[in-house]
């Protein structure tokens, strides 16, 4: 189970980070479900004064993950607002996690200072950990694939989890954080070198970009400020471009587009001891990602010819959604002594009880 905000297109930070992984979870078949959920609610909890832009981006998203790969036949997509069973989840929650650990969130901390929200966040935001914990919860979620900055909400979800369970008896299922198994993709960097890439500081490259603003920011691309001549030798650490490769390379694209070089290590090594220019190595990487986004452009264009259908199946992910949901809520409601109108030993209990004090 994971899911993103609609906040906007997703970009190639979201796909080597989490979305290429989902794709190749699908098609492996070893999860007997999957969901894949696009948060409205909670980039609500941030854009409550624009949710016009929310309501706009769940269809780009929508049209980014159908563009991926993911299959509605094998993933069930859906959007969360859709499962008022969340919120239901997430007011039990509440119950079990106190305010100073949500201030000890690292991701509601740094986001809070980035926001400048200071002392006027909504309660939402806030809360939000305790939200995405109902998130995951609600499908019993063994495993989460998702960015290495969602961490700290999995380690929030799980405490919740143990909580309850020590508490209520054992009735939620522990997730586990699915991460990356290659350090570039846990964190791929801005265009501009910058840690992240971010819509507001426009150095992202977008799935559903054309191939000319691809090429046009592959071309500007943040390298090696001390590699000024071609022979000077050249930086790795904190070079975008090298970043990417690690990301995006295979072996199979030095035969496609560049043999002269058997493999990255030597193009690496060439490039340190100078005599590679970074051009050379960015039309490699122009190569790479074009032979890697063209088939997703192709697809959302696609997909893009009937909206309709993809309201509806979206609307059909949400039904089967909400059953599995409500499924979980009913062994909450009954671990939390809440099921009133479906325990019949409770009703009979009590009645054999006030029948036996008034005798
Ligand atoms: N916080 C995630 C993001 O910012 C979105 C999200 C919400 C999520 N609930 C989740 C991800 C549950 C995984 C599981 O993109």
């Amino acid at each position: 189970m994971t899911g993103d905000r609609p906040t906007g297109r997703l970009h190639i930070g979201h796909y080597v980070g989490s979305l290429r992984r989902r794709v190749e979870l699908q098609n492996a078949g070893d999860y007997k479900k999957m969901f894949v959920f696009i948060a409205d609610a909670q980039a609500l909890t941030d854009n409550m004064d624009n949710p016009e832009k929310v309501r706009q981006n769940v269809i780009e998203v929508a049209l980014d993950y159908l563009a991926c790969g993911l299959d509605p036949e094998k993933v069930t997509l859906f959007i969360q607002s859709q499962i008022p069973e969340l919120c239901e989840l997430s007011f039990y929650y509440m119950d079990l996690v106190s305010v100073s650990r949500l201030q000890r969130n690292p991701t509601v901390k740094t986001e809070i200072q980035m926001r400048g929200f200071e002392s006027s966040i909504p309660v939402g935001f806030f809360t939000y950990p305790i939200s995405q914990a109902a998130d995951i919860t609600a499908f019993k979620a063994t495993t989460v694939p998702t960015g290495e900055d969602q961490k700290p909400m999995i380690e929030q979800a799980t405490e919740i989890v143990r909580r309850f369970n020590y508490i209520y008896g054992e009735t939620l299922v522990e997730p586990a954080i699915l991460l990356p198994d290659n350090a570039a993709c846990l964190r791929l960097p801005g265009t501009d070198g910058k840690a992240k890439m971010s819509k507001s500081l426009g150095n992202c490259i977008y799935l559903s970009e054309t191939a000319d603003e691809v090429q046009k920011k592959v071309m500007s691309m943040y390298t090696d400020p001390e590699h000024i001549h071609v022979s000077d030798p050249g930086h790795l650490e904190g070079n975008t471009v090298f970043t990417y490769l690690d990301a995006f390379c295979r072996p199979e694209h030095f035969e496609r587009y560049l043999p002269d070089y058997p493999n990255l290590d030597e193009l690496k090594a060439h490039y340190q001891r100078g005599g590679l220019g970074d051009m050379k190595v960015k039309r490699f990487l122009n190569n790479i990602l074009q032979e890697e986004l063209e088939p997703i452009r192709q697809r959302r264009k696609e997909f893009e010819k009937d909206i309709p259908a993809i309201y509806d199946m979206l609307h059909r992910g949400c039904e089967d959604a909400r059953a599995v949901a409500a499924d979980t809520l009913d062994d909450v409601r009954r671990a939390m002594k809440i099921n009133y109108f479906d325990d019949a030993e409770l009703i009979a209990e009590q009645a054999k009880r006030f029948k036996e004090s008034a005798e």
